[in-house]
């Protein structure tokens, strides 16, 4: 599945530029500079199609991508420290929570944690919007490669233990390393399970 060629497919600033909900879609979400894209380019194994940037705030549209026809990467604009005005930044936000909360055929939104600086109050947010909605999501650690490994464990069972004093049900957390490839392979079978495949 994640052998067949990415193509992006629409970049959206608004809900009514969004494509047609044609394929099953898997979104990548979190705070600026998480490693979305980063990520997106370690599942697919193709670097280049999806840009990747030291400088926070990079993604600033929704973009889809799609997977030889058959699944609808979409690559989410971050939250956070963004360098942009403030209003600019709450647009973002705003067409992040709209997307996550209503769009038709969203299968599952990965929530990109960095492993080093764990989950942060928009995380929260967005949690409970997505527990709101409905919409069904995936934790993602990202970065396991700059922390120590017995780090990695301690933050995933804290981030556990605080979802669940929140009453969510939430999908075994992953743990990923784009630039190592640690995770990325057990990444691509749940989604490709989910996208049935
Ligand atoms: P925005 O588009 O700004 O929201 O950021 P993003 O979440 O798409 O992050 P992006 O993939 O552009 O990565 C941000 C920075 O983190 C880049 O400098 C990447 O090289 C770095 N990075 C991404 N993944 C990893 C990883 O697994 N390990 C390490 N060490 N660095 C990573
Ligand atoms: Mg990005």
């Amino acid at each position: 599945a994640f052998r067949n060629k990415l193509e992006f497919f629409a970049a959206a600033k608004a809900s009514s530029s969004f494509p047609a909900p044609n394929l099953p879609e898997i979104a990548f979400a979190g705070r600026s500079n998480v490693g979305k894209s980063s990520l997106l380019n370690a599942l697919t194994r193709q670097w280049g199609v999806v840009r990747t940037s030291d400088k926070p705030g990079l993604t600033q549209t929704i973009n889809f991508f799609q997977l030889g026809k058959k699944l609808c990467l979409v690559d989410l604009p971050g939250y956070g420290f963004a360098y942009a005005k403030e209003e600019v930044k709450e647009a973002w936000e705003e067409l992040v929570k709209e997307y996550v909360s209503t769009r038709v055929g969203l299968k599952r939104v990965c929530l990109l944690i960095d492993t080093k600086w764990g989950m942060k109050a928009r995380d929260y947010e967005l949690i409970e919007l997505m527990e709101r909605s409905k919409t069904k999501y995936q934790i993602v650690l990202t970065k396991t490669d700059t922390v120590f490994p017995i780090d990695v464990a301690r933050r995933a069972t804290q981030i556990e233990e605080s979802l669940l004093q929140n009453k969510s049900v939430v999908q075994p957390l992953m743990m990923v390393s784009s630039k190592s490839g640690a995770g990325i392979r057990s990444l691509r079978t749940v989604l490709a399970n989910i996208a049935r495949f």
